[in-house]
């Protein structure tokens, strides 16, 4: 089975990768880890420079998504093998990031809807990557991702954040546009929190385990 966490910046997806895969492993399922973008690879040549804002800030949503189309389009001939070897493959971050982030770009609703079907073409039908079967979207109110994102910036202990990271107007917009795409497809909303608090991660991990193992 192949599942997208997915979430804005500092919604704990890594963190709920790590926890969920930790799980299954107890569960004795094998399980492979992904990560997008893959910084660390020359497939994301375009999404580093993009990100570090050497292209500027007006970069269509078109342009900045085939950045990070190209890197799954490279990354998938590494993964698509093991579709079949492993009982879960869990990726953090996937196509419905960039319908966030990119997507967010585009004010008008009717022109945004354009923008998302052509970009899933682009990824699933051009660059011809596996489609997940579940997508798991980690949703908390801004306030609370504000106070995570302040959190990882502290424990890292940089101040450096990215093109996006850094403009709260941005951020407030992509959570907006996160929670509005994230209603409209078929993505299985995972709640953070009660009454308002941040739940624990492991409690979180629980909701996560239940919506992968009693389908
Ligand atoms: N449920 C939680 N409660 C408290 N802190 C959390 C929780 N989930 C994640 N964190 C912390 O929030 C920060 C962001 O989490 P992270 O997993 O790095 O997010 P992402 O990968 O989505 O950017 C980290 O410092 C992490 O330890
Ligand atoms: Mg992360």
């Amino acid at each position: 089975m192949f599942i997208v966490i997915d979430g804005i910046d500092a919604s704990g997806k890594s963190t709920q990768v790590e926890l969920l895969s930790w799980e299954l492993t107890r569960l004795w399922k094998t399980v492979k880890v992904l990560d997008f973008p893959r910084y660390d690879q020359e497939s994301s040549y375009f999404v580093r420079k993009y990100l570090n804002g050497d292209y500027g800030k007006n970069v269509s949503a078109e342009m900045s998504s085939l950045f990070f189309a190209l890197d799954r389009f490279d990354a998938n001939y590494d993964f698509r093998d093991d579709m079949e070897k492993y009982d879960y493959i869990i990726a953090n971050r996937y196509v419905s990031s960039s319908m966030i982030h990119h997507g967010c770009k585009i004010d008008d609703i009717t022109q945004r809807g354009i923008f998302l079907k052509r970009l899933q073409n682009l990824e699933y039908k051009i660059c011809g990557i596996p489609q997940p079967d579940k997508i798991l979207f980690l949703s908390m109110s801004f306030e609370n991702n504000q106070k995570l994102l302040q959190k990882r910036a502290y424990e890292s202990g940089t101040t450096e954040l990215d093109l996006h990271e850094r403009d709260t107007k941005y951020m407030r917009k992509a959570w907006q546009t996160a929670h509005d795409i994230s209603a409209q497809q078929w993505w299985i909303l995972i709640d953070c929190e009660e009454n308002g608090e941040l739940l624990d991660r492991e409690s979180i991990t629980e909701k996560i385990l239940r919506c992968i193992t009693h389908p």
